[in-house]
């Protein structure tokens, strides 16, 4: 009887168009907006990020990493029978990108759908697929995080436009007789909407309200280090583990200093935290899996090894899984 899930392969896609802080705060310039390569750096760890030329969507990045993915897995597209798409910056209102990508990929037929929960939402996504593949629902899952944040940026307000970036991740997920997911813990409270939030929404033909990201970064920042760890911390004693077990910790890559602070509270080195921040801004839901692709593919990142998966974001939404690679 299959028990667990697994991660038997990971991809990921970043849109060609890269830009550095210093290409970024001279593109601003010209509209009269000021911001350096230090401050960024500084406050955030970031040095870089991508942006997807206009005509891309977050299925075009999505389908990339995925197909990525199930080469690393030796996996077929039409033997996927579950497809679960993390993204706040879907294609369409509806339907799905999750079923757009399905259709760009050819694993037409199989189930698909979306998971909104903003930065979250890769760690909603795979505890969903998680839970589906123990329950005998699906047994082949693709697990994406896609986003195209840049068309949500607000390029006159400096304290948000600086931070994203646009990109995917993927995972193929499969039912295994070893673990596998060992836990995972979310969490949502919506009293927090609106510090991090685009208020917009589309009624009789116009969008009202504005269509552009809006955060209290500092509100923000102070909830996630506290969230993060207590996310850590119940994961942990769920699946009967210790911070000490941990081999790699893969957080959301929104500030290198939440990150300093969530491994500093579980008295982890820097050593064992996965950074991508500094080359990919911080790219929502997708952050996540990117990061991961990138530790297994530099070869950071072994099989078996104990991986900490950990987000915080709009909403407020949180949570953490706890695997073996
Ligand atoms: O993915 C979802 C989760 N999101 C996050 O985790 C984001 C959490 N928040 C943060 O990462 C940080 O709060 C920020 C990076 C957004 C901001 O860092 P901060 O240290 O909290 O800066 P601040 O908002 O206190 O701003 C400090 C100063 C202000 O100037 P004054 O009032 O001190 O004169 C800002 O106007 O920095 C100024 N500032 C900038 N200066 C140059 C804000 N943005 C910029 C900028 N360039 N881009």
């Amino acid at each position: 009887m299959t028990l667990y899930s697994r991660i038997t392969g990971t991809g990921s896609y970043l849109p060609p168009r890269r830009l550095t802080n210093d290409e970024l705060a001279a593109e601003l310039a010209t509209q009269g907006v000021e911001t350096s390569d230090d401050w960024i750096v500084e406050r955030t760890g970031i040095r870089a990020r991508h942006f997807a030329a206009p005509d891309v969507c977050s299925s075009d990045l999505g389908v990339e990493a995925a197909r990525q993915a199930l080469q690393a897995a030796g996996v077929l597209a039409t033997d996927i029978d579950l497809i679960i798409v993390a993204t706040s910056t879907p294609d369409m209102v509806f339907p799905s990108t999750a079923c757009i990508l399905q259709n760009k990929l050819g694993a037409n037929g199989c189930a698909a759908f979306d998971v909104q929960a903003v930065c979250s939402g890769f760690i909603y996504a795979l505890t969903v697929a998680d839970a589906m593949i123990k329950t005998g629902t699906a047994s082949k899952a693709l697990v994406i995080g896609a986003e195209v944040f840049s068309r949500i940026l607000d390029f006159k307000d400096r304290t948000t436009c600086v931070l994203f970036g646009d990109g995917a991740g993927a995972v193929v997920l499969e039912a295994s007789d070893t673990p596998g997911i060992l836990a995972s813990d979310l969490h949502a409270d919506g009293k927090h909407v609106g510090i991090l939030c685009v208020p917009g929404h589309v009624s009789g033909g116009n969008v009202l309200g504005s269509p552009l990201l809006k955060m209290d970064g500092q509100a923000v920042f102070k909830l996630a280090v506290g969230l993060l760890d207590e996310a850590a911390r119940t994961t942990l004693a769920k699946a009967g583990k210790t911070a000490a077990d941990i081999d790699w910790l893969v957080p959301h890559q929104a500030n290198i200093r939440i990150m300093q602070s969530t491994a500093r509270k579980l008295k982890l080195s820097m050593d064992k935290v996965i950074v991508t921040v500094d080359q990919h801004g911080n790219t929502s839901a997708a952050s996540i899996p990117l990061a991961l692709d990138f530790a297994v593919r530099s070869g950071k990142v072994k099989p078996g090894e104990l991986l900490m998966l950990e987000g915080v974001g709009g909403g407020f939404t949180w949570g953490a899984v706890l695997l073996n690679l």
